[in-house]
């Protein structure tokens, strides 16, 4: 033991996936080596291996990825007034605007925008007007969709005049008439194109307006612009194509929080969301703001679809969050919630004969999705009556008797106590969620999965970020910028590799959480992955480091040792090496968390050719608290070059705070 201390160099190497630590007396080379056995297979590495988190927080959905413009378009915001909404009129015009609990569209949408004109005429209209997101997006050249339910007094004439203008009403960006027919409830739909000389801005507003006295009432009143895939209630296509470019493995929905709700009532009410929008009456969100619901289950599920991706569906399992932390008991009490999670699962993989997958067929996707994970619950160790196991094993039991090959995860995983890891039924999947500062990322990258049980379940590391200092759940936090520095990227990376070296049993991973809406008030959480305004977005340092992994991974992890690297505290450099064995493309991740260039000599072995020319992908700043908004979306972005003179053996300098990824041809 005393010679073990005495030992001065410190020999990370990872031996058929397990990382130990081993000391040495050598005198330390001047540049450490990381060996690499390119024909020693430690683990297989699959396509659902990184992925996506998402839940409405943030904003994520609702003014974020769900492409609809308009703010509280079903008036249910807020219970006593038409937020977000005003009155349009002019000098010469008199009218106003009421909330109307008595003009019900139908028994889901009851609340409606009531506006009464005494006076106006074409030059002097009356009418309301919608604030969007924090603005409605106009962009040149493009054509939106308009739509919304209306009714009119009996008597009432003349048309509405749908409209796109300046927030001051004097700019019109892209107007229609349409004409009301009647005093029943009727929808209209009319299309609004912008012209091609418009400077782009989110300072504008969605108006209806009338030019004729009498009473109109309008529900349901959307606009959407053009979105992915041309999806009609689709999602924003600049955000779409940020995710698709990180090249998601699997969606993980519908929370997070976002699932359990703030009481059993709030929880997320699957059923409601499906269908036509005028069936959905939204419910309220657990982040502090309402949910439109217009991306529900069916729109979750095709998003995964629409890029490539497998659902894992996080099913409600009896328990919400606290304070309150209202729980349904195992047993009886939650046999309707079990019946419940079966219904759902049937709507994304029944048969079109099953009652639930005939509903999926109806809604317009007969095709049964590919579904494997199911989730129970989400962090479910915050339970603390101990009834999660009993819970859990409820929803195990059902899921596994009508759907053998479903996969369950247990939300409590081995971050947590001993004593909170209670499982009578073998869970097939651990969830396990780390926040934690940069620091402690690149202090545990080389240790926190090497000593897991290699017999015990497999993990999904389904919620985890570095941030720079101040907790997420902080109040202060929110002062900071919503997403995250490359202090905070190098930290991710780092934990990256450490999963990537894992994924013998790290079967899925995915940061969280993914979207932000970068306004003030828009957010209730940072660090957060992308960022965005009305108009535009923009990828975090920490987006890129998501994004250049997943695109040069491989399908292998091959056997790779660092030896000769001085260590004080930390490890100056983290790594991973893995293959594609139809290519014979090897990937050599490598994290330099320090302020200063590190050489490391690279030793490959178990291979036939290797190509001198190979592709170098380097993510780096001269600061590590440079970073990526909305204003300067590229300060901190991946950029690729050829590198020559590789071989099996070839020296390559780090840049100080960087992140690279060599891509190496052998044959
Ligand atoms: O990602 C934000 C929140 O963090 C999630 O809703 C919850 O699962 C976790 O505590």
């Amino acid at each position: 033991m005393s010679d073990f201390m005495e030992k001065t160099i410190l020999t990370l190497s990872i031996c058929m996936g397990i990382f130990v630590l081993n000391l040495s007396a050598q005198v330390a080379p001047s540049v450490p080596v990381l060996r690499i056995n390119a024909d020693q297979v430690t683990s297989e590495i699959g396509p659902t291996f990184s992925g996506m988190m998402t839940e409405e927080i943030n904003h994520s959905y609702d003014g974020g990825l769900y492409a609809e413009l308009v703010q509280n378009r079903v008036f249910k915001d807020n219970p006593t007034a038409p937020v977000h909404w005003s009155l349009v009129q002019t000098t010469a015009a008199i009218g106003s605007i009421t909330l109307d609990n008595t003009n019900a569209l139908n028994d889901e949408l009851v609340s409606s925008l009531r506006l009464d004109v005494g006076q106006a005429d074409k030059d002097n209209p009356v009418g309301i007007a919608n604030d969007g997101y924090w603005g409605i997006p106009v962009k040149p050249e493009t054509a939106y969709q308009a739509s919304f339910y209306a009714k009119t007094s009996t008597g009432f004439k003349g048309p509405v005049v749908v409209a796109i203008v300046s927030t001051d009403g004097s700019t019109i960006f892209a107007q229609a008439t349409v004409d009301l027919l009647g005093n029943d409830w009727r929808k209209y739909s009319v299309k609004l194109i912008t012209p091609a000389n418009l400077t782009p801005t989110t300072a504008a507003r969605f108006e209806l307006t009338v030019h004729s006295p009498g009473t109109v009432w309008f529900n349901l009143v959307s606009l959407f612009p053009p979105t992915w895939k041309n999806r009609p209630n689709g999602n924003r296509i600049d955000l779409m194509q940020k995710l698709a470019d990180m090249k998601p493995g699997f969606l993980r929905f519908p929370g997070g929080n976002y699932l359990e709700g703030s009481s059993i009532a709030n929880r997320f009410p699957w059923k409601k969301t499906l269908g036509d929008l005028a069936q959905r009456p939204g419910h309220p969100g657990c982040w502090g703001y309402r949910s439109s619901d217009g991306l529900g289950l069916l729109e979750f599920l095709e998003w995964a679809e629409d890029l490539n991706a497998e659902p894992v569906l996080a099913v409600y399992a009896g328990y919400s969050l606290p304070p309150k932390n209202e729980l349904v008991q195992p047993g009886p009490d939650l046999a309707p919630y079990v019946a419940d999670a079966l219904d759902e699962i049937e709507y994304v993989i029944g048969a079109t004969n099953s009652a639930w997958g005939a509903r999926r067929a109806a809604d317009g996707h007969p095709a049964p999705f590919n579904l494997t994970y199911i989730e129970i619950g989400n962090e479910d160790w915050f339970d603390g009556s101990g009834s999660y196991d009993a819970r859990f094993a409820q929803f195990y039991d059902a899921i596994k008797a009508k759907y053998p090959r479903l996969q369950c995860i247990s939300t409590v995983g081995n971050e947590q106590p001993e004593a909170k890891r209670v499982h009578s039924r073998k869970p097939d999947v651990l969830d396990e969620h780390y926040y934690r500062s940069a620091m402690d990322f690149e202090t545990q990258a080389g240790s926190r999965f090497e000593h897991y049980d290699r017999s015990g379940p497999k993990i999904f590391v389904g919620e985890w970020a570095a941030y720079e200092d101040i907790v997420p759940w902080n109040a202060k936090s929110r002062k900071l910028p919503p997403t995250p520095s490359l202090k905070a990227a190098l930290g991710d990376a780092a934990w990256i590799t450490a999963m990537e070296r894992n994924s013998d049993i790290i079967v899925m991973q995915c940061y969280a959480p993914m979207l932000v809406n970068v306004n003030p008030g828009g957010r209730q959480w940072r660090p957060n992955l992308i960022g965005y305004d009305a108009l535009s977005s923009y990828g975090s340092p920490s987006y890129y480091v998501n994004a250049m992994f997943n695109a040069n991974r491989g399908n292998v992890v091959v056997h790779s040792s660092l030896t000769g690297m001085a260590v004080e505290n930390v490890a100056p450099l983290n790594y991973s090496v893995t293959k594609d064995t139809a290519t014979g493309a090897i990937y050599i991740k490598v994290v330099n968390i320090t302020g200063s260039a590190q050489s490391l000599q690279i030793d490959l072995e178990g291979v036939g050719r290797v190509d001198s020319r190979g592709t170098c992908i380097e993510l780096k700043s001269a600061r590590q608290e440079d970073t990526n908004s909305l204003s300067g979306p590229t300060k901190v972005v991946p950029v690729t070059g050829s590198i020559d003179g590789l071989g099996r053996n070839f020296t390559r300098t780090f840049s100080p705070y960087s992140v690279t990824v060599l891509r190496i041809q052998t044959s």
